[in-house]
């Protein structure tokens, strides 16, 4: 077993951490992780606090292992993605760590959790941010260029995670972005992580929510079919993505930087289910296909990092975590340990 700050903080076997992905990171894929021995995190995408008080227990029945619960903060066509009644939600559940994205959360926000027994952390791929945000207790989750989805970070993992490091010694970082193998866990360990944050790996699993289709094209992926993009997002405008390179991101190629216009009359892509309604996906819809989605696949947002292009099967989350993990502990003991212990892996 490796251990690490992370692993004795939470009580967890492996550091490994799975990203809170929105409408992909449901029940079922965090009580598959955290029963695997990592972290596993919930995903509330536009969820109120109501149902993610559901979500919360709902993953209780599967898991009496620590997970994690995930914010987006950003106000979005739906609303505040993150409202205090969010927050008291997770105090009044007990839920272990909150993890926030994109932008830092009020101060109150993060003290009242603090207060209320509740770790913190800032997923951001930027040191000025991170270090701003460690004066308020808040741990650090570095994301590298390479992530999938949502990402506005302008340096690769290798770069940016020894960086961080040393900016917010000694509070512990997790490093997001392009691992999917025990290779990258070891490397992101010896870079000074205290575990690693896993989303695209995550999504070709078959307790992810995402659709067939999109988990099926994630496996036959290359690094070369993902693109950065901002023309997703009606719903979430100009907000910068790695995805799946489909017929919708090629068309846009070299004119992407914004989030296009909504074309006169409106045009759809497809349906799917938000809230257990009905919700008829524009064009650029940043919606992401799950079981419930139908419609044209080329112009979809297939949210995946160039991790991709090292997932090649779709396999059961706990396997994913199980053999990471051995696999990095294996080349840390093997290759990287005392000199008298090495041999080839
Ligand atoms: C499909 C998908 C959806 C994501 N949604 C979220 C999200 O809702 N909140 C969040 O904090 N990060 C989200 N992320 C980013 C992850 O937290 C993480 O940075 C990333 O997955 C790590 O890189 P990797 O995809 O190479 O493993 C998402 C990533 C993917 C692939």
């Amino acid at each position: 077993m490796i251990q690490t700050k992370l692993t004795e903080r939470y009580g967890i076997e492996q550091p490994f951490v799975a990203a809170g992905m929105g409408f992909i990171s449901l029940p079922p894929l965090v009580a598959a992780v955290s029963n695997a021995g990592g972290l596993g995190q919930l995903a509330t995408g536009a969820a109120p606090p109501d149902v993610l008080r559901q979500l919360i227990r709902a993953t209780r029945e599967l898991t009496s292992r620590p997970f994690a619960v995930n914010f987006i903060i950003e106000t979005t066509t739906f609303g505040p993605l993150t409202t205090r009644g969010h927050i008291d939600v997770c105090i009044e559940q007990q839920v272990p760590a909150v993890v926030f994205f994109w932008t830092v959360p009020p101060a109150e926000w993060i003290r009242k959790l603090k207060d209320g027994g509740c770790d913190v952390w800032l997923q951001t791929g930027s040191i000025n941010s991170a270090q701003a945000a460690i004066t308020s207790g808040v741990d650090i989750i570095a994301q590298g260029r390479e992530a999938g989805g949502h990402n506005r970070s302008t340096v690769n993992l290798f770069t940016l995670l020894p960086n961080m490091v040393d900016a917010v010694d000694p509070v512990p970082v997790i490093a997001a972005g392009g691992v999917a193998d025990g290779r990258g866990m070891a490397a992101a360990l010896c870079l000074g992580a205290a575990g690693v944050c896993v989303g695209t790996r995550l999504v070709a699993t078959v307790e992810s929510n995402a659709h067939e289709e999109y988990k099926r094209r994630i496996v036959n992926a290359t690094h070369e079919d993902i693109a950065r993009t901002c023309i997703f997002g009606p719903e979430w405008p100009d907000a910068p993505m790695r995805v799946i390179r489909n017929r919708v991101v090629r068309e846009w190629t070299g004119n992407d930087t914004r989030t296009p216009p909504q074309p006169e009359p409106p045009q759809t892509i497809g349906k799917t289910m938000l809230g257990g309604r009905e919700y008829v996906m524009p064009k650029f819809s940043a919606i992401l296909p799950t079981p419930e989605t139908s419609g044209d696949f080329e112009e979809m947002c297939l949210a995946a990092g160039d991790s991709a292009g090292l997932t090649d099967s779709i396999v059961a989350a706990g396997e994913v975590v199980r053999k990471m993990s051995e696999d990095a502990e294996r080349i840390l003991v093997t290759q990287l340990g005392p000199a008298d212990s090495r041999k080839a892996v």
